[in-house]
């Protein structure tokens, strides 16, 4: 197994391993190089659903997909429930899966919860041929960037994360658009998150759509989020996904946010994903 860091401060692309016959030992390294990467790649894999939630399973116990997206009674009927599909592909005149095929703005997963998924895992089972790149950046990074008057700020407030709408600006199954973000339903968390496991601080931004800063008055907090944001994905803090068939990426939602580049609503685009819920 040979892990290679990126030229950026987030990332690395782990080659010679097959996540299907992991030893406790590799484990072990691939686990230490995500808390240092927050990213990671694997080329050329090939998992079968069980395969794939099984890999997963290793960095704790699953979480179902972001709510809207699958019914219970759906999930009683898979074989697979915590392996689900993003993809644009429509068959029999439903979606395989959840974002379509437009742009999906920065974000992380499922912040609008108490207790969002530590790892998300995506593995590429058909790709578009333009486009459909993930990119993710480092809130390590963007937390540090921040003016010291800025930084301290942000330590004394917290962001209220709204649930209705998913990455692609899209309302969820069962929520309606708000008048304002201060009427949005959601989660609050503190705007800087000690992570459980490095012990390094960061911005926890989730997404800026329809977020609010309770501590604030509306204007105060749109225009401090805006701020705020502007230190997001400098240079040096993001790298980009281009995706292979049987590539694997997970990352780290405490410490990235990721986007992913729309693609041509001709194109195919098949991912298989899972979510890891938090042990700590
Ligand atoms: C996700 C996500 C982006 C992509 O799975 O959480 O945002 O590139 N996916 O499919
Ligand atoms: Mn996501």
């Amino acid at each position: 197994m040979r892990i290679r860091r990126t030229d950026t401060s987030i990332g690395a692309t782990i080659d010679d391993v097959d996540l299907a016959e992991l030893d406790s030992a590799a484990f072990r390294d691939i686990y230490r190089a995500w808390l240092e990467a927050s990213v990671l790649r694997f080329r050329d894999q090939v998992l079968t659903k069980e395969e794939l939630q099984a890999f997963s399973e290793r960095f704790g116990p699953l979480e179902y997909a972001p709510m809207g997206k699958i019914t219970d009674e759906q999930r009683a009927n898979v074989p697979n429930p915590f392996v689900t599909n993003i993809s644009n592909i429509i068959e029999d005149g439903r979606p395989l899966g959840g974002l379509g095929s437009g742009e999906a703005n920065w974000h992380t997963d499922m912040s609008y919860i108490e207790r969002p998924p530590t790892a998300s895992i995506l593995m590429a089972i058909e790709v578009p041929e333009v486009g459909g790149d993930t990119e993710y950046c480092d809130m390590h990074a963007a937390l540090e960037s921040l003016p010291a008057e800025l930084s301290d700020h942000a330590r004394t407030l917290s962001i209220k994360h709204d649930a209705a709408h998913d990455s692609v600006g899209a309302l969820r199954r069962g929520f309606e658009h708000s008048a304002s973000p201060m009427d949005a339903p959601g989660c609050v968390h503190a705007m800087v998150r000690r992570h459980e496991e490095s012990g390094r601080d960061a911005l926890y931004l989730g997404r800026r759509q329809d977020a609010y800063i309770p501590e604030l008055g509306l204007d105060e907090s749109e225009a401090l989020l805006d701020k705020i944001w502007g230190y997001v994905a400098l240079d040096g803090h993001r790298w980009v996904q281009q995706w292979r068939k049987g590539d694997v990426v997970m990352w780290d939602n405490r410490s990235v946010m990721h986007r992913r580049m729309s693609f041509p609503a001709s194109n195919r685009r098949l991912m298989h994903r899972t979510q890891v819920r938090p042990v700590v």
